[in-house]
Protein backbone atom coordinates (compact mmCIF):
# COMPACT_ATOMS: atom_id res chain seq x y z
CA UNK A 1 0.00 0.00 0.00
CA UNK A 2 1.25 3.09 -1.07
CA UNK A 3 2.29 5.50 2.05
CA UNK A 4 0.00 8.08 1.17
CA UNK A 5 -3.35 6.19 0.62
CA UNK A 6 -2.04 4.88 5.04
CA UNK A 7 -1.60 8.20 5.33
CA UNK A 8 -4.75 9.03 4.04
CA UNK A 9 -6.48 6.46 6.74
CA UNK A 10 -4.35 7.48 9.76
CA UNK A 11 -5.22 11.17 9.17
CA UNK A 12 -8.77 10.68 9.70
CA UNK A 13 -8.12 7.99 12.65
CA UNK A 14 -5.17 7.75 14.24
CA UNK A 15 -3.30 5.66 15.49
CA UNK A 16 -3.24 4.43 18.89
CA UNK A 17 0.01 4.55 20.76
CA UNK A 18 1.91 1.15 20.68
CA UNK A 19 4.97 -0.19 22.08
CA UNK A 20 6.52 -3.59 22.01
CA UNK A 21 10.39 -4.75 22.46
CA UNK A 22 12.14 -7.53 20.95
CA UNK A 23 13.03 -10.91 23.25
CA UNK A 24 16.59 -10.96 24.43
CA UNK A 25 18.48 -13.93 23.80
CA UNK A 26 17.95 -16.38 26.63
CA UNK A 27 14.61 -14.86 27.02
CA UNK A 28 14.03 -15.73 23.21
CA UNK A 29 15.39 -19.40 23.17
CA UNK A 30 13.41 -19.91 26.69
CA UNK A 31 10.41 -18.73 25.19
CA UNK A 32 10.73 -21.01 22.21
CA UNK A 33 11.21 -24.16 24.61
CA UNK A 34 8.13 -23.04 26.30
CA UNK A 35 5.85 -23.26 23.21
CA UNK A 36 7.41 -26.55 21.71
CA UNK A 37 6.53 -28.07 25.19
CA UNK A 38 3.08 -26.75 25.21
CA UNK A 39 2.38 -27.71 21.95
CA UNK A 40 3.20 -31.38 22.70
CA UNK A 41 0.79 -31.19 25.77
CA UNK A 42 -2.08 -29.95 23.52
CA UNK A 43 -1.31 -32.43 20.40
CA UNK A 44 -4.14 -34.29 21.42
CA UNK A 45 -6.96 -31.49 22.17
CA UNK A 46 -10.54 -30.73 20.25
CA UNK A 47 -9.62 -28.66 17.00
CA UNK A 48 -12.57 -25.24 16.39
CA UNK A 49 -15.06 -27.88 14.81
CA UNK A 50 -16.41 -29.25 17.98
CA UNK A 51 -16.56 -25.54 19.44
CA UNK A 52 -19.48 -24.40 17.65
CA UNK A 53 -21.01 -23.80 20.87
CA UNK A 54 -18.44 -21.71 22.70
CA UNK A 55 -19.26 -19.40 20.70
CA UNK A 56 -22.80 -18.62 21.83
CA UNK A 57 -20.79 -17.47 25.44
CA UNK A 58 -18.23 -15.83 23.83
CA UNK A 59 -20.58 -13.17 21.61
CA UNK A 60 -23.42 -13.50 24.69
CA UNK A 61 -20.83 -11.37 26.65
CA UNK A 62 -20.32 -8.89 24.16
CA UNK A 63 -24.29 -8.87 23.46
CA UNK A 64 -24.63 -7.82 27.42
CA UNK A 65 -21.84 -5.34 26.89
CA UNK A 66 -22.93 -3.09 24.31
CA UNK A 67 -26.66 -3.68 25.35
CA UNK A 68 -25.55 -2.02 28.86
CA UNK A 69 -22.80 0.84 26.98
CA UNK A 70 -23.62 0.61 23.14
CA UNK A 71 -21.27 -0.23 20.71
CA UNK A 72 -17.76 1.38 19.90
CA UNK A 73 -14.67 -0.37 19.48
CA UNK A 74 -13.94 -1.36 22.82
CA UNK A 75 -17.40 -3.18 23.49
CA UNK A 76 -17.33 -4.69 20.45
CA UNK A 77 -13.69 -6.30 21.25
CA UNK A 78 -14.08 -10.19 21.60
CA UNK A 79 -12.07 -11.21 25.07
CA UNK A 80 -9.55 -13.60 22.75
CA UNK A 81 -7.66 -10.04 22.14
CA UNK A 82 -5.60 -10.35 25.15
CA UNK A 83 -1.91 -11.71 24.25
CA UNK A 84 1.49 -9.94 25.21
CA UNK A 85 3.71 -11.98 23.25
CA UNK A 86 2.75 -11.17 19.73
CA UNK A 87 4.42 -12.64 16.37
CA UNK A 88 6.00 -9.74 14.11
CA UNK A 89 8.50 -9.61 11.11
CA UNK A 90 9.48 -13.54 11.47
CA UNK A 91 10.71 -12.61 15.75
CA UNK A 92 8.21 -12.78 18.84
CA UNK A 93 8.26 -9.60 20.55
CA UNK A 94 6.70 -8.61 23.94
CA UNK A 95 4.12 -5.86 24.89
CA UNK A 96 2.74 -4.83 27.53
CA UNK A 97 -0.58 -4.06 26.01
CA UNK A 98 -2.50 -6.92 26.61
CA UNK A 99 -4.72 -4.77 23.13
CA UNK A 100 -1.96 -4.42 21.12
CA UNK A 101 -3.22 -7.22 18.54
CA UNK A 102 -6.81 -5.82 18.81
CA UNK A 103 -5.67 -2.06 17.69
CA UNK A 104 -3.26 -3.84 14.95
CA UNK A 105 -6.29 -5.68 13.65
CA UNK A 106 -8.42 -2.25 13.55
CA UNK A 107 -5.48 -0.79 12.02
CA UNK A 108 -5.51 -3.45 9.46
CA UNK A 109 -8.72 -3.27 8.68
CA UNK A 110 -9.02 0.12 8.21
CA UNK A 111 -6.45 0.28 5.71
CA UNK A 112 -7.95 -2.95 3.88
CA UNK A 113 -11.02 -1.54 3.67
CA UNK A 114 -10.30 1.59 2.56
CA UNK A 115 -7.99 0.22 -0.16
CA UNK A 116 -10.71 -2.85 -1.47
CA UNK A 117 -13.73 -1.96 -0.21
CA UNK A 118 -14.26 2.15 -0.95
CA UNK A 119 -16.78 2.61 -3.98
CA UNK A 120 -18.52 -0.84 -2.89
CA UNK A 121 -22.26 -0.01 -2.00
CA UNK A 122 -23.36 -4.02 -0.76
CA UNK A 123 -20.80 -5.29 1.94
CA UNK A 124 -21.36 -9.03 3.83
CA UNK A 125 -19.12 -10.10 6.53
CA UNK A 126 -19.46 -13.52 6.67
CA UNK A 127 -19.04 -15.28 10.25
CA UNK A 128 -19.09 -11.45 11.73
CA UNK A 129 -18.97 -12.28 15.25
CA UNK A 130 -19.48 -8.84 16.95
CA UNK A 131 -19.49 -6.95 14.04
CA UNK A 132 -16.76 -4.75 14.61
CA UNK A 133 -16.18 -4.52 10.60
CA UNK A 134 -19.74 -3.23 10.07
CA UNK A 135 -19.35 -0.57 13.05
CA UNK A 136 -15.67 0.81 11.20
CA UNK A 137 -17.35 0.39 7.71
CA UNK A 138 -19.68 2.92 9.00
CA UNK A 139 -17.23 5.22 10.99
CA UNK A 140 -15.58 5.29 7.57
CA UNK A 141 -18.23 6.10 5.31
CA UNK A 142 -17.75 2.79 3.01
CA UNK A 143 -20.81 0.80 1.41
CA UNK A 144 -24.25 1.91 1.42
CA UNK A 145 -25.56 -1.62 2.76
CA UNK A 146 -24.14 -3.36 5.57
CA UNK A 147 -24.88 -6.71 6.77
CA UNK A 148 -23.48 -9.30 9.35
CA UNK A 149 -23.78 -12.93 8.66
CA UNK A 150 -22.89 -15.26 11.41
CA UNK A 151 -24.61 -18.37 12.73
CA UNK A 152 -24.99 -17.02 16.44
CA UNK A 153 -27.77 -15.25 17.38
CA UNK A 154 -26.07 -13.01 19.79
CA UNK A 155 -23.80 -11.85 16.84
CA UNK A 156 -26.82 -11.55 14.60
CA UNK A 157 -28.26 -9.40 17.51
CA UNK A 158 -25.20 -7.24 17.94
CA UNK A 159 -24.82 -6.22 14.49
CA UNK A 160 -28.91 -5.23 14.80
CA UNK A 161 -27.77 -3.00 17.84
CA UNK A 162 -25.03 -1.40 16.05
CA UNK A 163 -27.25 -0.76 12.73
CA UNK A 164 -30.01 0.74 15.54
CA UNK A 165 -27.14 3.24 17.42
CA UNK A 166 -25.87 4.50 13.78
CA UNK A 167 -29.11 4.96 11.62
CA UNK A 168 -27.33 3.19 9.03
CA UNK A 169 -28.15 0.54 7.28
CA UNK A 170 -26.64 -2.04 8.67
CA UNK A 171 -28.70 -5.58 9.60
CA UNK A 172 -27.39 -9.06 11.39
CA UNK A 173 -28.47 -11.92 9.54
CA UNK A 174 -28.10 -16.25 10.00
CA UNK A 175 -25.87 -17.66 7.84
CA UNK A 176 -23.89 -20.99 8.27
CA UNK A 177 -20.82 -21.06 6.09
CA UNK A 178 -21.20 -24.67 6.42
CA UNK A 179 -24.58 -25.72 5.87
CA UNK A 180 -25.05 -22.46 3.57
CA UNK A 181 -28.45 -22.27 5.59
CA UNK A 182 -29.40 -18.49 5.12
CA UNK A 183 -27.15 -18.03 1.91
CA UNK A 184 -30.22 -16.88 -0.23
CA UNK A 185 -31.02 -14.40 1.33
CA UNK A 186 -27.71 -12.65 1.63
CA UNK A 187 -27.86 -11.86 -1.92
CA UNK A 188 -24.46 -11.53 -2.78
CA UNK A 189 -24.73 -10.72 -6.64
CA UNK A 190 -22.76 -7.56 -7.16
CA UNK A 191 -21.51 -7.32 -3.09
CA UNK A 192 -18.32 -7.43 -1.45
CA UNK A 193 -17.94 -10.25 0.56
CA UNK A 194 -15.40 -10.50 3.28
CA UNK A 195 -14.33 -12.97 5.82
CA UNK A 196 -12.01 -12.22 8.94
CA UNK A 197 -11.23 -15.01 11.24
CA UNK A 198 -14.29 -16.81 10.47
CA UNK A 199 -13.39 -19.19 7.13
CA UNK A 200 -10.55 -20.70 9.55
CA UNK A 201 -13.00 -22.21 11.68
CA UNK A 202 -14.81 -24.80 8.25
CA UNK A 203 -11.04 -26.43 8.31
CA UNK A 204 -10.93 -28.60 5.46
CA UNK A 205 -15.03 -27.75 4.87
CA UNK A 206 -14.85 -24.79 2.83
CA UNK A 207 -15.75 -26.21 -0.50
CA UNK A 208 -19.51 -25.87 -0.69
CA UNK A 209 -19.06 -22.14 0.70
CA UNK A 210 -16.13 -21.74 -2.28
CA UNK A 211 -18.69 -22.77 -4.93
CA UNK A 212 -21.69 -20.79 -3.48
CA UNK A 213 -19.67 -17.89 -3.82
CA UNK A 214 -18.37 -18.41 -7.08
CA UNK A 215 -22.05 -18.88 -8.19
CA UNK A 216 -23.35 -16.04 -6.09
CA UNK A 217 -21.63 -13.20 -8.28
CA UNK A 218 -20.09 -11.07 -5.48
CA UNK A 219 -18.10 -7.80 -6.89
CA UNK A 220 -15.01 -9.34 -4.62
CA UNK A 221 -14.25 -11.69 -2.03
CA UNK A 222 -11.42 -9.89 0.85
CA UNK A 223 -9.96 -12.68 3.23
CA UNK A 224 -8.33 -12.22 6.63
CA UNK A 225 -7.37 -15.65 7.74
CA UNK A 226 -4.88 -17.66 8.94
CA UNK A 227 -2.98 -19.70 5.80
CA UNK A 228 -1.03 -22.36 6.42
CA UNK A 229 0.35 -22.44 2.54
CA UNK A 230 2.20 -18.93 3.88
CA UNK A 231 4.38 -20.38 7.00
CA UNK A 232 7.69 -22.17 5.95
CA UNK A 233 7.62 -25.40 8.16
CA UNK A 234 11.56 -25.42 7.51
CA UNK A 235 11.96 -22.49 10.32
CA UNK A 236 10.87 -23.40 13.50
CA UNK A 237 9.21 -19.74 14.27
CA UNK A 238 6.59 -20.75 10.97
CA UNK A 239 6.58 -24.30 12.15
CA UNK A 240 5.82 -23.58 15.85
CA UNK A 241 2.62 -21.59 14.05
CA UNK A 242 1.76 -24.30 11.80
CA UNK A 243 1.52 -27.01 14.32
CA UNK A 244 -0.75 -24.73 16.05
CA UNK A 245 -2.96 -24.14 12.73
CA UNK A 246 -3.22 -28.01 12.44
CA UNK A 247 -4.28 -28.75 16.13
CA UNK A 248 -6.94 -26.42 15.53
CA UNK A 249 -8.12 -27.46 12.39
CA UNK A 250 -8.21 -24.21 10.60
CA UNK A 251 -8.35 -23.53 7.14
CA UNK A 252 -6.36 -26.49 5.06
CA UNK A 253 -5.50 -26.26 1.44
CA UNK A 254 -7.70 -23.04 0.65
CA UNK A 255 -5.15 -21.12 -1.03
CA UNK A 256 -4.02 -24.19 -3.20
CA UNK A 257 -7.48 -24.31 -4.27
CA UNK A 258 -7.88 -20.57 -4.44
CA UNK A 259 -5.00 -20.51 -7.06
CA UNK A 260 -5.79 -24.10 -8.85
CA UNK A 261 -8.85 -21.84 -9.38
CA UNK A 262 -7.18 -19.06 -10.86
CA UNK A 263 -4.95 -21.25 -12.98
CA UNK A 264 -8.47 -22.63 -14.38
CA UNK A 265 -9.69 -18.66 -15.43
CA UNK A 266 -12.66 -19.50 -13.07
CA UNK A 267 -11.67 -16.66 -10.74
CA UNK A 268 -8.87 -13.39 -10.57
CA UNK A 269 -6.67 -13.45 -7.41
CA UNK A 270 -5.99 -9.02 -6.61
CA UNK A 271 -3.66 -10.40 -3.72
CA UNK A 272 -2.66 -13.06 -1.58
CA UNK A 273 0.06 -11.62 1.44
CA UNK A 274 1.38 -12.92 4.61
CA UNK A 275 0.95 -10.22 6.87
CA UNK A 276 3.62 -10.86 9.38
CA UNK A 277 1.96 -10.35 11.90
CA UNK A 278 -0.11 -12.89 15.01
CA UNK A 279 -1.01 -13.86 18.38
CA UNK A 280 1.61 -16.01 19.91
CA UNK A 281 0.62 -18.63 18.56
CA UNK A 282 -0.05 -18.21 15.06
CA UNK A 283 -0.70 -15.33 11.89
CA UNK A 284 -4.02 -14.79 11.49
CA UNK A 285 -3.84 -12.14 9.45
CA UNK A 286 -2.97 -13.45 5.81
CA UNK A 287 -4.62 -11.41 3.10
CA UNK A 288 -6.40 -13.06 -0.14
CA UNK A 289 -8.33 -11.03 -2.40
CA UNK A 290 -10.02 -12.41 -5.55
CA UNK A 291 -13.41 -12.35 -7.29
CA UNK A 292 -15.56 -14.81 -9.68
CA UNK A 293 -14.96 -14.63 -13.17
C1 LIG B 1 -12.76 -15.86 15.53
S1 LIG B 1 -14.42 -15.34 15.33
C2 LIG B 1 -14.23 -13.96 14.23
C3 LIG B 1 -15.38 -13.00 14.33
C4 LIG B 1 -15.27 -11.74 13.47
N1 LIG B 1 -15.17 -12.06 12.05
C5 LIG B 1 -14.11 -10.88 13.88
O1 LIG B 1 -13.14 -10.77 13.12
O2 LIG B 1 -14.18 -10.29 14.99
C6 LIG B 1 -15.09 -16.64 14.31
C7 LIG B 1 -16.54 -16.40 13.90
O3 LIG B 1 -16.96 -17.41 13.01
C8 LIG B 1 -18.30 -17.76 13.32
N2 LIG B 1 -18.54 -19.10 12.78
C9 LIG B 1 -17.91 -20.26 13.10
N3 LIG B 1 -18.42 -21.30 12.38
C10 LIG B 1 -19.40 -20.75 11.59
C11 LIG B 1 -20.29 -21.28 10.61
N4 LIG B 1 -20.29 -22.59 10.32
N5 LIG B 1 -21.14 -20.44 10.01
C12 LIG B 1 -21.16 -19.11 10.31
N6 LIG B 1 -20.35 -18.55 11.22
C13 LIG B 1 -19.48 -19.35 11.85
C14 LIG B 1 -18.36 -17.68 14.83
O4 LIG B 1 -19.68 -17.54 15.30
C15 LIG B 1 -17.53 -16.43 15.05
O5 LIG B 1 -18.33 -15.29 15.00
Amino acid sequence: MDINEVLSVTDKFPLPTMAYRLAGEDERLDFYKTLVDYLKLTEHTSGVELELGHWNTEWGKVLDRVRTYGPSIDNLRPNYFRYRTLRLDGEFVFTNDPFFEHHAYVIFLRLLFSKYLSGQNKIVDLGCGSGTSLFLLDQMKIGTELIGADCIEEAQETVNIIGRATTSNIRGLPFNMKTLEGGEALNLAGAAVITLHSMEQLGKDYNNLLDFLIAAGPSLVLHLEPIEEFYDSARLFDKLALTHHRQRGYLTGYLTKIRKLAAQKRIEIFAEKRLEFGSTWHEAYSLIVWRPI
